[in-house]
């Protein structure tokens, strides 16, 4: 199985990829990096654990990372999220314990310890932690195998402000410095994510699988949707994070480019954007590979069929 660290903000749609990376064998799922995001540390880190309780997978550590972005102040999404982070449903006050090492230690010991090539790294939210660690031991940029992250937006420009996606808007210093490391990225940005809508039907199917984790999803995404819902008047919520996941299992249901992507960090009115070369008109070095359509029908078969194998 593939190794990976998911970093995480949860989040609605952050719960609904950690799952479906739980439900895939193909996947080993070696922690849970919790980041300060949608909602502050104490909350991201709390959520993790509920969402591998309510799983049944309490084998799984959880870290807390950083706690607010590299430079800046950190800003949340209590607005799409609630005041929980994971607002929906209310799930048991997890009794699984937080690890004692910071995620950036346990980011780079990992790192260390495992066979180059080995891991790949899932950030979800905004990049304080993978930056941090690759401040703080550059020789473990050559020893990821990928990162596979959702973060920014080109053509349909950004969900915070008019030009920057939350993620990468929350820490642009972080991930200007992950975008320039070197390492083999994949970006899931809001140009794919805004396509992976849930319909009612789908919403409905989760809502009838007869364990816990399907109504839990339904309920999620009902929450999630209301934001979509008044904000650009479009049915269903997107499935943001979920398509960094579905990537590793399915690649073969996205369709991107090999490209250069900046990231802006001193913009007057575009902080935070991904300043993404789609036709080629500079001479920069590809970086990424910036993902841009999914095949929808398949996207919602996968994580149906997976997260119908969850208790
Ligand atoms: C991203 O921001 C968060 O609100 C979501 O969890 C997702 O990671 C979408 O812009
Ligand atoms: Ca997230």
């Amino acid at each position: 199985a593939r190794k990976i660290i998911i970093d995480t903000d949860p989040g609605q749609d952050d719960a609904v990829a950690i799952l479906l990376a739980l439900a895939s064998p193909e996947l080993e799922v070696l922690g849970l990096t919790a980041v300060a995001g949608n909602v502050p540390l104490p909350l991201t880190e709390l959520n993790a654990r509920k969402i591998i309780e309510l799983a049944g997978r309490t084998d799984i550590p959880v870290f807390a990372g950083c706690d607010r972005p590299l430079s800046r102040k950190l800003v949340t999404a209590e607005n799409v999220h609630g005041t929980t982070g994971l607002d929906g449903i209310e799930l048991p006050a997890p009794t699984t314990p937080l690890q004692a090492q910071h995620a950036v230690d346990f980011i780079i010991d990992t790192l260390r310890r495992e066979p180059a090539g080995s891991v790949t790294l899932v950030p979800i939210g905004p990049l304080t932690n993978i930056a941090t660690a690759f401040r703080r031991a550059p020789d473990i940029v050559a020893r990821v195998e990928q990162v596979v992250l959702m973060g920014g937006a080109y053509f349909e420009v950004g969900n915070v402000t008019p030009a920057a996606e939350f993620n990468i808007y929350v820490d642009p210093e972080a991930a200007a410095a992950v975008f320039a490391s070197g390492v083999p990225l994949v970006v899931m940005p809001l140009d794919v994510t805004h396509d992976a809508l849930t319909s009612r039907d789908w919403i409905d199917g989760m809502r009838g699988l007869p364990g816990r984790c399907g109504p839990a999803v339904a309920s999620w995404t009902d929450f999630f949707e209301r934001f979509d819902k008044a904000k650009y008047g479009s049915e269903g919520a997107p499935l943001h994070d979920p398509c960094t996941i579905a990537w590793l299992l399915r690649p073969d249901l996205f369709q991107g480019r090999r490209i250069n992507v900046e990231i802006e960090t001193e913009g007057r009115f575009s902080t935070g954007m991904t300043v993404a070369d789609w036709w080629g008109v500079t001479d920069r070095p590809a970086n990424a590979l910036f993902i841009r359509h999914v095949d929808r029908d398949g996207f919602f078969a996968l994580l149906t069929e997976r997260l119908s194998r969850l208790p």
